[in-house]
């Protein structure tokens, strides 16, 4: 997956500026700092944000459409993002991400919190001045509900409780709500009408969940190396996302709530716990609801014109559904 954007040349080169934006805005003259945040720019994830902004932004391309202030936008999405993954992996106790030890790992919590915040910061004084006021209100809204989302879901940990109804309200949060952002924003300021737009929000909400859900999956099926990334941490850390709650809807005599209930699990417990969500179909199930919300994008995108660019997005948003990283 992450080799995406290399098929499309011209989103490759406009997504090395959005990156070099990037390094711009946050590179500093403390040259510790810009030890810190050089690596992580370096270090690219899969750039799904500002990539899809760039392609909502063909759907718009009238008179208000300038080149550059949508890859700036694109690069201060991108921010947030990084800012909010820098705060998660402080969270989650993380010690890997893209491949790299994260910096709560390498330099301690508190200087990861600050750079976090710093990132954050940075992001605000771009945005202002520049875009459309509603734009400004979408972004901040979007924040606080990263952060809502974040807050239910430390919340429940370990909550046997646990539904299909309150998982999906912490993903829309935490995850779906900035992908959406991406696609709306990317297509209103470059002139797309309101409804393209708000088509384009929606595809963006129904990956983002479909995104989130695959990240859940692979958290559990997957390993360090191919992810990248820690994984198999979510049972850990008392997070019961969805191949959880199918297993738990099947647990009548009460085995898996048992080893659950453990705030302190061993290697054994999260074994059993892996082998009980596999023999409940709790992955086939979870797959199924992703499926499902990636038709849903698949049937938004045939509503939209632009034959070149919904046959991209199409492709991305297969990729994503199918990816192994
Ligand atoms: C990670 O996002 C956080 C989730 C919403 C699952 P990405 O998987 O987009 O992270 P990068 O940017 O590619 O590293
Ligand atoms: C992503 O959730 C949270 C944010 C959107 C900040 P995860 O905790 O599942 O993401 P990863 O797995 O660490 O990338
Ligand atoms: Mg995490
Ligand atoms: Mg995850």
């Amino acid at each position: 997956m992450s080799n995406f954007w290399e098929n499309y040349p011209s989103y490759k080169e406009d997504l090395d500026k959005v990156q070099d934006i990037m390094h711009d805005t946050l590179i500093s003259k403390e040259s510790y700092l810009n030890e810190t945040l050089g690596a992580m720019i370096n270090k690219r994830g899969k750039m799904i944000r500002p990539g899809l902004l760039l392609i909502s932004s063909e759907f718009g391309k009238n008179q208000k459409y300038k080149k550059e202030e949508i890859l700036q936008l694109a690069a201060i999405i991108e921010m947030f993002h990084m800012a909010t993954l820098v705060h998660d992996d402080i969270i989650d106790e993380s010690e890997t991400r893209r491949g790299e030890y994260t910096l709560q790992y390498k330099y301690g919590k508190k200087y990861a919190v600050y750079i976090g915040d710093y990132i954050f910061t940075k992001c605000f004084s771009m945005l202002s001045g520049s875009y459309d006021m509603d734009t400004m209100k979408n972004i901040s809204n979007v924040i606080s509900r990263i952060c809502t989302g974040e807050l239910m879901q430390f919340h429940s940990r370990y909550d046997l409780n646990a539904s299909y109804k309150k998982y999906l309200k912490v993903i829309s949060g935490k995850t779906a709500a900035l992908i959406s952002l991406a696609c709306y924003i990317g297509a209103y300021e470059s002139g797309a009408d309101e409804k393209t737009s708000k088509i384009l929000g929606k595809i963006g909400y129904y990956l983002g969940v479909a995104f989130q859900i695959k990240d859940d999956i692979l958290d559990i099926t997957e390993d360090d190396k191919g992810l990248k990334k820690t994984s198999q941490i979510d049972i850990l850390n008392g997070y019961y996302t969805l191949p959880v709650i199918f297993a738990l809807q099947k647990d009548e005599a009460g085995v898996l709530k048992d080893l659950l209930k453990k705030e302190e699990k061993t290697k054994e417990d999260v074994d059993l716990i892996f082998n009980f969500i596999k023999e409940h179909k709790g992955i086939e199930k979870s797959e199924a609801i992703a499926t499902r919300h990636t038709n849903k994008v698949l049937s938004l995108i045939n509503k939209l014109d632009n034959i070149e660019h919904k046959d991209i997005l199409k492709k991305l948003v297969e990729n994503l559904l199918y990816r192994k990283n």
